[in-house]
């Protein structure tokens, strides 16, 4: 892979992305079809989005509960850098979500009932050798996934709203640059391969359920579930999607698979660059513009800084 790079040290970046999402609720032809070539994939990536003020805050408690165990320093650092990440993550998530209850969608209550459940009680019931390898097969599946957005972004975000797009790009940029952290705090405390394989089946089929509901009740309440054309779009982009993860979720079974293996897509790396040199680019990437082998910043973006203003 000519544009990938094999690279298995730690780069983590804590990142206040100005991301602002007052374009969204006109760019669309109904609330939360930010890409309006794909309600389906919209809605998918809605779905996803609700879960992550409980998923990630979940991830945090356990990773926090294994710091009191780890006795390498090095691990420390990188687990706390992970953290550091995963709060903005969910933060950034929540102010998106916002935007889609404001949109007067009925069936985000109930869909994040759900998941708030779920998560306090696997956070409270399960042990802390299976919460970790529910975290390191979520990590796992999310590296893969990160790698299936970047590779296909022109497809999945192509002229689609620019604030949304950098949302979902950001997050997962930062999920392949965090890569190690969950696999390396499982492996010094447990290690067991039966229970790694268990958090990955357990946590990949546990995320698409949930997610697998929350799409179908956001297309149900915007008509389109019963649209023919709509569920065509619908199998599509999800053929797509699992024909592309497959062979990386796969990967994951081996008992020598470690995620540095997984080389980084140069594409990501070149992200963290432009957000460098300019911040409020990186928050909106040009979707016009997703085939360059470069991101390329939304030309004399004029953007809020409303996420500086919430102190993300
Ligand atoms: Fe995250
Ligand atoms: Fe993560």
């Amino acid at each position: 892979m000519s544009d990938a790079i094999l690279d298995t040290s730690s780069r983590m970046v804590v990142r206040r992305v100005p991301f602002s999402y007052t374009d969204t609720a006109t760019a669309g032809t109904a609330p939360g079809h930010w890409n309006t070539n794909s309600p389906e994939f919209s809605q998918i990536v809605n779905s996803a989005s609700l879960a992550m003020p409980y998923l990630e805050p979940y991830l945090i408690r356990s990773m926090r509960e294994a710091r009191k165990q780890i006795t390498d320093l090095a691990l420390q650092k990188d687990l706390d850098l992970y953290v550091a990440q995963e709060a903005t993550h969910f933060r950034q998530h929540r102010k998106f979500n916002d935007t889609l209850a404001a949109a007067g969608y009925q069936a985000i209550g109930p869909i994040e009932d759900r998941l708030r459940r779920d998560y306090e009680v696997l956070g409270t019931k399960r042990s802390l050798r299976f919460n970790l390898a529910y975290a390191e097969g979520f990590e796992s599946m999310a590296l893969a996934i990160g790698h299936m957005l970047i590779e296909d972004r022109v497809f999945l975000f192509g002229d689609s709203d620019p604030a949304v797009a950098s949302l979902v790009l950001w997050h997962f940029v930062e999920e392949i640059e965090h890569k190690n952290v969950a696999f390396d705090v499982f492996a010094h405390l447990h290690g067991s391969y039966f229970w790694r394989m268990v958090g990955l089946v357990y946590a990949t089929s546990h995320i698409f359920w949930r997610t697998g509901q929350g799409y179908r009740a956001l297309l149900k309440e915007d008509g389109l579930w019963r649209d023919l054309k709509s569920r065509l779009r619908l199998a599509k982009v999800l053929v797509r999607i699992i024909k592309n993860i497959l062979p990386r979720w796969f990967h994951i079974w081996r008992p020598s698979y470690h995620p540095s293996q997984v080389a980084d897509p140069k594409w990501g790396r070149d992200w963290a660059k432009l957000f460098d040199a300019n911040p409020d680019g990186a928050a909106n990437l040009d979707t016009s513009r997703l085939r360059e082998t470069v991101p390329v910043a939304v030309p004399s973006s004029v953007v809020g800084t409303q996420a500086q203003k919430d102190g993300l």
